[in-house]
């Protein structure tokens, strides 16, 4: 697969799937506009991938209002995109009792309202190449209720139903868009999750075929931006190891 010429559009670039698939662009010769929103993320993609070839965007998509001026001001119309992952992930985990209307708001924000944005941004006439591809990154808890985690599982599935929406709408512009909805992947935000944790992970019992990698994900993703997906839109692709069958 030759990325040669192409732009990747990167957001949740600097840890896990995200990173991954920036180190497999970059090894295939792509350009990427690599996002993250901390100061630490963006210093680590920054030490990690050549700064004349690739550009980089720090926002906070908790605050999607203010995203367009951000883009503007740090990358503007200068690259047409052909293709946008989005690997933003805000996680949260509360009981009802505690899931108060603004943590709903920020997490909805964070992985729903911005993931239209962006969309909404790039897909601005002369923004983007004939042909975009965008892939977002959903989750199986949009698909299986889990206690705890209405609020994350809320933002993944209004990612899918949009994606339907929009690959009916966005085909006339010759525009794909497609979700992967992930099981359970080795990142550090997994790792994190399991340091928390005083028993095993259940969610592996179910997923039959183990922890997933971020390369695993990352393939799927490039097939995805790749013109052999050329079929295929508005779909939402299992990256799952089994768990959802
Ligand atoms: N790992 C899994 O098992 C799993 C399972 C199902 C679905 N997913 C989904 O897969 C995607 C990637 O997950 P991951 O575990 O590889 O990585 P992750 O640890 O969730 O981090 C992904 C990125 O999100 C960025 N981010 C966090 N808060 C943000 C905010 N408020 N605004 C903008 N960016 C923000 C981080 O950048 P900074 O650090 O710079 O803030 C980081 O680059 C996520 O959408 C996640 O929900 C993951």
């Amino acid at each position: 697969m030759n990325f040669e010429n192409k732009v990747i559009v990167i957001c949740g670039a600097s840890k896990g799937i995200g990173f991954n698939l920036a180190q497999t662009i970059d090894a295939l010769g792509g350009t990427m506009v690599l996002h993250a929103s901390s100061d630490e993320g963006i210093q680590k993609l920054k030490g990690t991938f050549e700064p004349n070839k690739h550009v980089f965007f720090q926002a906070n998509f908790a605050e999607p209002t203010q995203l367009e001026q951000a883009w503007q001001e740090q990358i503007g119309s200068a690259q047409k995109v052909d293709g946008f992952v989005n690997c933003v992930g805000l996680r949260s985990r509360r009981p009802i009792n505690l899931l108060k209307s603004e943590l709903v708001l920020e997490v909805l924000s964070a992985n729903f309202v911005s993931h239209l944005e962006m969309i909404r941004i790039l897909t601005k006439k002369n923004f983007y190449n004939t042909g975009l591809s965008i892939v977002g990154i959903s989750s199986i808890a949009a698909h299986s209720g889990g206690a705890g985690v209405t609020a994350y599982a809320a933002s993944k599935a209004a990612m899918e139903a949009a994606t339907r929406c929009l690959a009916k709408e966005l085909h006339k512009k010759e525009i794909r868009l497609n979700t992967i909805v992930c099981g359970q992947i080795h990142t550090e935000a997994y790792d994190a999750f399991m340091e928390t944790k005083t028993d095993s992970d259940q969610v592996l019992e179910r997923q039959f075929m183990g922890l997933g990698k971020p390369q695993e994900v990352t393939d799927i993703i490039l097939f995805l931006l790749g013109n052999q997906s050329r079929f295929i839109t508005g779909a939402s692709i299992p990256a799952d190891g089994g768990y959802l069958v």
